[in-house]
């Protein structure tokens, strides 16, 4: 069923609707079915950060350089790195757990405004792995580096080699080897995956998207989140969309390219995503045992966000302040 139940908020004044392109301030969606949902939509909202999950220095630190005039491009790319140098997160960057046989090891992806694309997977020595992602779109003829190569790559551009496996990680990995027990859990250990869209002050979109992966995955397992179409896709004429969650279920979808499609033949950022969890929930008898989650951001500032389970949400860094907004949900 579609639920449009949409408020105007703030008029001039004016009756004629064909003259509120400054003034209409908010679509509130019905919250009628499952959950509660909401997207905004201002004419002037510009510039708008949205990130996976409530990583909120992240999106602050995106958003202020959006404010003071920055690209999208380098604000994406600024914002992630919070997280990346963040020991704390154990699903992103340094710190981040490692694969059963204790490898950390992470990928990454960023797409620019003009459709071009970097990424990098299985980067094992160099905590940024957005921005390598980002040397590869600019400074190579290529698209993706993986393992050993994008390493080098990674050192060959300047990035300090880095030991990822933190304390913290070891001492996790330690308990872990006891039991040997693989059972992501939903919202907790598959839950960290940063994917973030901003949109600058000329409306431009970029987005990026990074993660050390599943917590003991197999060695050399990949994820969605450096494929171009899975984890990140955007379109400067449409908008972009991101994900989180089972990167396998994901991938499988090719969920933010279809994200995007759905909004170019005119779906709403909401309703598009919603299509995408169906059709992952439609492939998979076993989604009631895994999360995945998109959010995504039209041309216009609209955004959507929908996740398979309860509990998560996403971050919005918008005239001066983060909100965390909870996602709608099937279950
Ligand atoms: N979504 C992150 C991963 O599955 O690796």
């Amino acid at each position: 069923m579609k639920r449009r139940n949409f408020i105007l908020q703030s008029i001039l004044g004016s009756a004629v609707l064909g003259i509120f392109s400054n003034s209409v301030t908010a679509f509130n969606l019905d919250k009628s079915l499952k959950n509660s949902a909401m997207i905004s939509y201002k004419s002037n909202i510009f510039p708008l950060t949205i990130a996976t999950w409530n990583f909120p220095n992240a999106s602050k630190r995106a958003g202020e350089l959006l404010a003071e005039g920055a690209t999208a491009l380098d604000a994406v790319e600024q914002g992630v790195m919070v997280e990346e140098a963040d020991i704390r997160n154990t699903t992103v960057g340094k710190g981040g757990a490692p694969d059963r046989d204790g490898n950390v090891t992470l990928d990454a992806c960023i797409m620019s405004p003009s459709g071009d694309a970097g990424a990098v997977v299985y980067l094992k020595y160099t905590s940024h792995a957005a921005s390598v992602a980002r040397k590869v779109m600019e400074e190579t003829p290529h698209v993706m580096l993986a393992g050993e190569g994008a390493d080098l790559f990674a050192i060959q551009q300047g990035f300090e080699k880095e030991e990822l496996f933190t304390e913290g990680s070891k001492l996790a990995y330690q308990e872990w080897l006891k039991k040997k027990e693989y059972k992501p859990i939903i919202n907790i250990e598959n839950h960290d995956t940063i994917g973030m869209l901003c949109i600058d002050k000329n409306g431009d979109i970029a987005g990026a998207c990074t993660s050390s992966g599943l917590s003991y995955k197999i060695n050399g397992r990949v994820g969605d989140s450096p494929i171009i179409g899975s984890g990140l896709f955007l379109d400067n004429e449409v908008g972009g969309a991101v994900a989180t969650g089972m990167g396998e279920a994901i991938m499988k979808s090719v969920g933010s390219f279809l994200i995007v499609e759905l909004m170019r033949q005119g779906q709403s950022p909401q309703d598009a995503c919603e299509e995408a969890i169906n059709r992952i929930i439609k492939a998979n008898p076993n989604f009631k045992e895994f999360q995945a989650a998109f959010i995504a951001v039209n041309k216009k500032g609209e955004i959507g966000s929908h996740c398979i389970q309860k509990g998560f949400s996403y971050v919005k860094y918008q005239d001066g302040k983060n909100e965390n907004i909870p996602s709608s949900y099937n279950f």
